[in-house]
């Protein structure tokens, strides 16, 4: 392992103790081991959010007879971001479209054991990017796509 290795290791090592302070077990484990990252080409619904921290949070959902069979997010954004999308992506999954309707950003926290108040606003990205796929579905339905 070259100097450059050995610090970047060091570095990686310090962010994931400072962020073990600050985070709780559920979001570093998302945050490392995301799951449902990746884009849909064909989704029956999708959004895309930027929020207001410049950060991107894409949602696509797959849908039959009313209920979500699928759903996989996409961000740019910071880990608790990462994490956001990977919780709304899981508890989508199996429900019907008026279930769905009411996650909030609160049962995403309190899926996740917590956020801190700086990252608040990553739960309420991830979940109004949700409804806005959803109402893409909708629309799509309503026109006959
Ligand atoms: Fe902005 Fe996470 S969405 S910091």
């Amino acid at each position: 392992m070259d100097k450059l290795d050995k610090f970047a290791q060091g570095l990686q090592e310090s962010i994931l103790e400072d962020a073990k302070k600050r985070y709780s077990e559920k979001v570093i484990l998302l945050w490392q081991n995301p799951k449902n990252l990746r884009r849909m080409n064909d989704p029956d619904g999708a959004a895309v959010i930027k929020g207001p921290c410049g950060d991107t949070i894409e949602i696509y959902l797959l849908i039959e007879k009313n209920k979500i069979y699928d759903s996989s997010f996409f961000t740019d954004g910071c880990g608790p971001t990462i994490a956001c999308g990977s919780m709304v992506t899981e508890l989508v999954r199996g429900k019907s479209i008026g279930d769905a309707l009411k996650l909030s950003p609160a049962s995403i926290i309190d899926a996740l054991c917590g956020l801190p108040g700086e990252h608040i606003h990553c739960a309420i990205l991830a979940v109004s990017t949700l409804h806005k796929a959803i109402a893409d579905y909708l629309l799509r339905k309503q026109n006959g796509c």
